[in-house]
Order: C-alpha cells, then sequence, then structure tokens
C-alpha cells in the first residue's frame, strides 16, 4: 500500500506518493504560505488531494521542523517558524479523510535514512540534518526514539557554549549557533565584513552586497575551490562531529548520517566532521569509530521518511 510524505519546508511543502520500498512513484509541490497555520494546512490538503486522485492512499505522513508532541498530532513549539500548539493532524484530518502523522522534519528524514538510505544496514545511527537549522534522529536497536514528550533527538538545543551565541529557540550557545545553515551565513557575512583577505572573494560573489551572501553563495563557492568558503565548511563540519563525538559519549551509535542541504556539501563537510569527531571522542583508541555517511535520500529524506512513518501507522 503507498502513502503520502509531506515535508513543509520554510519555502517550499514537498509532497509524493511513496510505496513501501521507500520509491517516490509521484511528486507535487506548493510555496509555503507566510505562517498562517489554516494556509499552510490548506496548501498540504490541495497537494495531498492531487496526489490522491491517482493513487490509492494509506495514510499521510507530515515532517515539520519543530518540536512534534508525543502522540504525533501537534507540533508544540518551533525554535525558527510560528508554530505554538499548532494541531496540525487534527486540522488536516478534518478536510481530508486519510489518516494523519505529523512527525519532527529530521526524525522524518532520518527514518528514510535508516530504512532505506545510508544506515539501511545499521543497526542504529545518528542522523544530522544541516539545513536552516540543525536536525537530529536518533535510530537505536531499530526504534525510533522519541522521548517521554515526543522532544528527544533535538540536537540542534544541546547546550555547548556557555553565554555563547543566541538561538531562536531564546537560549544561548546551542549548538545550531555553531553549525546550520543559518550559522553559516552569519559567520560569512562577519567574515566578508572583516578585512581578512580570505573572505574577500566571498563578498565579490556577492557584489559587494554583504546581505546577498546566502547558503547556495558559499556552498557553490566552495564546490569552486574558494578557500574561505572552504574554509568556513570545514568549521561548520568540524563543530559538527564534535556534536556528534559528544552525542556518541551518551549513546554510542554505530553510523552518522548527515543531511539536509549544507549536508550536499559532501566531502567539504564529512571530512571535517569525522576529523572534529574522532579529536574529541572518548575512549579514542579503545573503540570503534561510527562510519560517518551522506544521506542517500537526499532532499526527499522527509518526504519519504514520514511517508513510511504513515503507512506503518496506517
Ligand atoms: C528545530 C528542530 C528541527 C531542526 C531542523 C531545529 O532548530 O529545533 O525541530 O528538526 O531545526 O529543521
Ligand atoms: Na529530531
Ligand atoms: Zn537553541
Amino acid at each position: 500500500m503507498h502513502s503520502i510524505g509531506v515535508d513543509i519546508g520554510g519555502t517550499k511543502i514537498a509532497a509524493g506518493v511513496v510505496d513501501e520500498n521507500g520509491r517516490i512513484r509521484a511528486r507535487t509541490r506548493r510555496d509555503t504560505p507566510a505562517t498562517d497555520q489554516d494556509l499552510i494546512e490548506g496548501a498540504v490538503v490541495d497537494a495531498v488531494q492531487e496526489l490522491r486522485a491517482d493513487h490509492e492512499i494509506a495514510g499521510v505522513g507530515i515532517g515539520a521542523a519543530g518540536f512534534v508532541g508525543a502522540d504525533r498530532r501537534t507540533i508544540v513549539f518551533a525554535a525558527n517558524l510560528a508554530w505554538r500548539d499548532a494541531a496540525l493532524a487534527d486540522g488536516i484530518e478534518s478536510r481530508i479523510d486519510l489518516p494523519v502523522v505529523v512527525e519532527n522534519d529530521a526524525n522524518a528524514a532520518g527514518w528514510a535514512e535508516f530504512r532505506f538510505g545510508a544506515a539501511r544496514e545499521a543497526g542504529d545511527m545518528l542522523m544530522l540534518t544541516v539545513g536552516t537549522g540543525l536536525g537530529g534522529a536518533l535510530v537505536m536497536d531499530g526504534r525510533l526514539v522519541r522521548g517521554s514528550g515526543g522532544f528527544a533527538g533535538e540536537v540542534a538545543h544541546m547546550n555547548l557554549v556557555p553565554n555563547g551565541q543566541w538561538c531562536g529557540c531564546g537560549r544561548r550557545g546551542c549548538l545550531e549557533q555553531y553549525t546550520s545553515g543559518t550559522a553559516l551565513v552569519r559567520m560569512a557575512r562577519a567574515r566578508a565584513a572583516s578585512s581578512d583577505a580570505l573572505y574577500a572573494p566571498l563578498l565579490s560573489r556577492a557584489e559587494g552586497d554583504i546581505a546577498r551572501i546566502d547558503g547556495p553563495t558559499i556552498t557553490d563557492a566552495a564546490q569552486e575551490g574558494d578557500e574561505g568558503a572552504i574554509a568556513l565548511l570545514d568549521e561548520l563540519g568540524y563543530w559538527l562531529g564534535y556534536g556528534a563525538a559528544s552525542l556518541s559519549a551518551v549513546l554510542d551509535p554505530q553510523m552518522v548520517v548527515i543531511g539536509g542541504g549544507v549536508g550536499a556539501a559532501g566531502d567539504l563537510l564529512l571530512d571535517p566532521a569525522r576529523r572534529g569527531y574522532a579529536e574529541e571522542l572518548v575512549a579514542r583508541g579503545h573503540r570503534s569509530l561510527a562510519e560517518f555517511a551522506i544521506a542517500r535520500t537526499g532532499n526527499s529524506a522527509g518526504m519519504i521518511g514520514a511517508a513510511d512513518l504513515a503507512r506503518q501507522a496506517a
């Protein structure tokens, strides 16, 4: 039986019909309406109805960037979006007659990687999605770890730096402020505004306008060999490895899978992440290192994972 996976992003809503092997059979997208919940629900319903016309569907899974309650129906809180106690599953189920499951975006992506992607042979794994925010998913003994209230795996908001950078969650020094698309852009703009010649080419790419330096500017520059951009990704990757080492001290995962938009930088992020992890890991030399890999399901991970979780629940 097929199910529909929906990934609600900051700018677009991506939806697809996914089969039991994690293959996408059809897909569609809508722009994400500002922050009005009713309009967002309307856009999701619209996309689902379009896909449903040609496929028999068991249920709908929705991945969203926030703290999703344990009942997998409500987005309770979000660090970077306006969601507060948003009863997303109720709102959508009342407009379509299909069961709806809501999942944290990174949990959905992690589940896709565990079932069908880079970690499909692993028994447990840690997924880190590096996009606008930093997402996390933990699969231990074959199960997605949700915690008591549904909020487990919020690696973005681990306190790493006392009195550090302010975070969208309202607190300071969270890992997300050092390794995420947001952190990358903030760091790049600050460096480009400085007199450090290493970052001058980045500023030229943005035609001298600091505000025009965005994530793709930096990752494209890095892929083309720009040393400043490579140095920034190196820093970001090191922090990722640093976070993974701390998490490994607690969880000891077999694999660390890195995804998200910035994750597409591949080895430019993966190599420093491996280095940061190996340097900071406790008991190094006395344990095997986790295998680091880039996500295989790419930017469809959230959609595929949400659909699979919905299929299992239906
Ligand atoms: C949020 C998570 C989300 C992640 C990636 C973080 O800031 O707290 O809920 O999974 O960003 O979108
Ligand atoms: Na998560
Ligand atoms: Zn935070």
